[in-house]
């Protein structure tokens, strides 16, 4: 007969669960759901060897174990904690915690730009979210901010470390799941910065989900950055006959057009299958796909503000009190060239020209590479000059 296995009990924000031996406190409070679950900037369950670096998921262990309710002395992180039988932890009930973690955000925000307007996460960032959740109003911090110029990681990727919080997941997922690693943090402290050697691509088929795992703007699509902004698009699961990974993806679509493929993120924001670069970087037709139905998106997200599932459409009503059809006026996108222009043909944003007769023509980037490698020692920050 196969032995009983024993359990351990913890008690988190006062819900008791139990859990196999070996479970973290974070992952026993995500087994709980609901707001007592800390939030996560580094930890990533689908990777090893991650979490322990931000220190975004600290709570209050108030007794260690039935063995020794002794309460810990510091808070801990989370994500690295494994429960005890008998443990009592403290999260939202306690207010040390979230004004610790007030003190998290603000030291998160040190070198960070105020660049949320002009950055392509905007909308589905990680640490947008956290600020909004857990951070204060203001920063204390009143010197010069560390920036860095972009940097092309290969063809799809571009890194620009002014926004990277050093959580280590892209390293852990180009070793892990691209199976080649060739960047990594190098330096430490105030100098520490993601970083390939001798500025070499990462060109693994699988390296493009290193943007997934970004929870800022650090990493961002070369295919995709400032076609649009998040909000404006819909995302819809879809599916192909993929050789190399699974083909199930997201697509992130305006109209007719694919504008971005990304892995599917569960309630955690974490991808629940790795797709390869084909998928992500050279699928962006329709035709490409299988298309299953809309996401479903929280309804807290500002993509969710597109309301675009349920949508009862009004009937029209011009004919019945017309008598006759719309003539040019309704009839606006049959006579411009709108509905004709691919945005995926076209390397940077649109203009009223492309609109205009001339499909292929584009403005320029306001946050385009600049040459540079590394630290901008000027100290200017390219997508803002008064980034102090
Ligand atoms: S990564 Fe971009 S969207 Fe997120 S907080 Fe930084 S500037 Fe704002
Ligand atoms: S680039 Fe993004 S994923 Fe990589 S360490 Fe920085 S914040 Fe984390
Ligand atoms: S999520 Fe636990 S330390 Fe970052």
């Amino acid at each position: 007969m196969a032995e009983e296995k024993k359990l351990f009990k913890v008690t988190i924000d006062n819900i008791t669960i139990e859990v196999e031996p070996g479970t973290s406190i974070l992952q026993a409070a995500r087994m709980i759901g609901g707001d007592i679950v800390p939030p996560t900037m580094c930890y990533y369950s689908k990777l090893k060897n991650t979490g322990g670096y931000c220190r975004t998921c600290m709570v209050k262990v108030a007794a260690g174990s039935t063995a020794d309710p002794r309460p810990m002395p510091k808070l801990v992180a989370s994500c690295r904690t494994n429960v005890m039988d008998g443990m009592i932890v403290e999260n939202i009930t306690n207010p040390a915690v979230l004004e610790a973690r007030k003190g998290v955000v603000e030291f998160l925000l040190i070198n960070h730009p105020l660049d949320c307007p002009v950055c392509d996460q905007a909308g589905e960032c990680d640490l947008q979210d956290l600020s909004y959740a857990h951070g204060t109003e203001g920063s204390r911090f009143e010197f010069r901010k560390r920036t860095f110029e972009r940097i092309d990681l290969g063809p799809y990727i571009q890194l620009h470390m002014t926004r990277c919080i050093l959580c280590y997941r892209c390293v852990h997922t180009a070793n892990q799941v691209a199976g080649q690693r060739e960047h990594g943090v190098l330096d430490r402290g105030d100098h520490a910065q993601i970083a390939t050697y001798i500025r070499e691509s990462l060109d693994s088929e699988f390296i493009g989900n290193v943007i997934d795992v970004c929870p800022v703007g650090a990493l961002t699509d070369r295919t995709f950055r400032f076609k649009n902004r998040v909000w404006f698009t819909k995302p819809v699961e879809a599916h192909r006959d993929c050789p190399t990974c699974k083909g199930k993806v997201r697509l992130w679509m305006r109209g007719d057009d694919v504008l971005r493929v990304t892995g599917r993120k569960d309630q955690w924001g974490e991808v629940e299958d790795w797709i390869c670069n084909d998928c992500r970087f050279e699928k962006k037709k329709v035709s490409d796909w299988v298309i299953e139905g809309p996401t479903t998106v929280n309804r807290h997200s500002v993509i969710s503000q597109g309301h675009y599932t349920g949508i009862k459409k009004p009937g029209e009503t011009f004919e019945p009190l017309m008598h006759r059809k719309p003539k040019l006026l309704m009839d606006i996108h049959a006579v411009s060239n709108v509905n004709k222009v691919d945005l995926n043909n076209i390397p940077g944003p649109a203009t009223g020209k492309t609109f205009n007769g001339d499909p292929l023509s584009m403005g320029n980037n306001p946050t385009d590479v600049k040459e540079g490698v590394g630290r901008n020692m000027a100290g200017t920050d390219s997508t803002n000059p008064d980034t102090p």
